[in-house]
């Protein structure tokens, strides 16, 4: 027993390295042990588990979920995993947002390219009972379903309470994951959006193709490559202007021009945008010469480098 516990630990600390396997092992064997557990790993034993860590799967969807701020987030291949930057900066927002008065009514959110809901999600889990009604929008069947999941699993009601509603349940906040793709040009008809929304919050996809290519293999091969590459082929809008081509940019000036022409912001509203790496001034620029959005602020993240912009009017 103890010499297969030693085998383990010593080959999976030859792929990851032994503080790393130490870590990683516990945390498998409280996947697999724990009753409480309402998310279920993705493998039986823990001999499967390190089998596909060394292969290079990456450990969330071994385990099968995530945390995120006060949530608990099933994940699965090829949804991506929610990031700790995200994390960092949607409790930011949602602290920001507390600190307002409460609203009239609930605070009408869209999350765009939602992925597992992890940002409406937290928002709802994080701002008092009938402050936040979130949409979340995502092309992928495969996140638009991992999303109602993990609304069902934080306790979240899955669809806005109409007025027919009882009053419990109006006080509730809620999240209506729908599939749709941002880069038609109907996509507000096609997804039933009603704007003009208060936040409106994405993590669009912002990877240049040349820094994909780069990508670790653990990322590329598990995770969609739709949730990564900033400008996919046939999608690149036709009047993304030469200098901000090829520089992921595609989802950002997207938003902008749904911000512009289709009055997706209300007067007061707030755009809350994640961005890579090197792209926070280009990005705060696309919305300055876009839209009427002047207003605008940059977030670091814990480490320091520029990557959400805000931006109201
Ligand atoms: C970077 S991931 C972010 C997911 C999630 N918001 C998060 O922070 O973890 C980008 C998401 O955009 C979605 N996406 C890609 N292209 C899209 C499109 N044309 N329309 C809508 N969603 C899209 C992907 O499926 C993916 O879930």
């Amino acid at each position: 027993m103890a010499s297969a516990a030693a085998s383990l630990l010593a080959r999976l600390s030859r792929a990851i390295g032994r503080e790393s396997a130490q870590n990683e092992l516990r945390w498998m064997r409280q996947a697999l042990q724990d009753p409480s557990n309402r998310i279920h790993p993705t493998a039986r034993t823990v001999e499967d588990m390190v089998e596909r860590r060394i292969r290079g799967e990456p450990l969330q969807y071994i385990l099968g979920s995530q945390p995120f701020g006060p949530l608990h987030l099933a994940v699965r291949s090829p949804v991506l995993i929610p990031r700790p930057e995200t994390e960092d900066w949607a409790l930011t927002l949602a602290h920001r947002i507390r600190s307002q008065a409460p609203p009239a009514r609930p605070l009408r959110i869209l999350d765009l390219c939602t992925g597992t809901g992890c940002i409406p999600l937290l928002l709802c889990r994080a701002l008092p009972p009938g402050w936040a009604h979130a949409t979340g929008v995502d092309v992928s069947e495969d996140a638009v379903a991992l999303a109602k999941e993990n609304a069902r699993l934080n306790d979240v009601p899955l669809s806005i309470p109409t007025r027919h509603a009882s009053s419990r349940e109006r006080r509730a906040n809620a999240f209506t994951p729908v599939r749709a793709d941002l880069m038609q040009p109907d996509v507000v008809r096609q997804a039933g959006l009603d704007p003009p929304y208060d936040v409106i919050t994405s993590n669009p996809p912002y990877i240049p193709k040349a820094e994909y290519d780069r990508l670790d293999a653990s990322v590329r091969d598990y995770e969609d490559v739709r949730a990564l590459l900033g400008d996919p082929v046939g999608a690149v809008p036709a009047t993304l202007p030469e200098a901000e081509r090829d520089k992921g940019l595609s989802f950002y000036h997207r938003i902008a021009e749904l911000v512009r022409d289709e009055d997706l912001l209300g007067p007061d509203g707030m755009l809350v945008l994640e961005v890579g790496d090197g792209q926070a001034d280009d990005v705060a620029n696309i919305l300055k010469r876009m839209t009427h959005l002047q207003q605008i602020e940059l977030w670091n993240d814990p480490w320091g480098k520029a990557r959400v912009v805000f931006a109201r009017r």
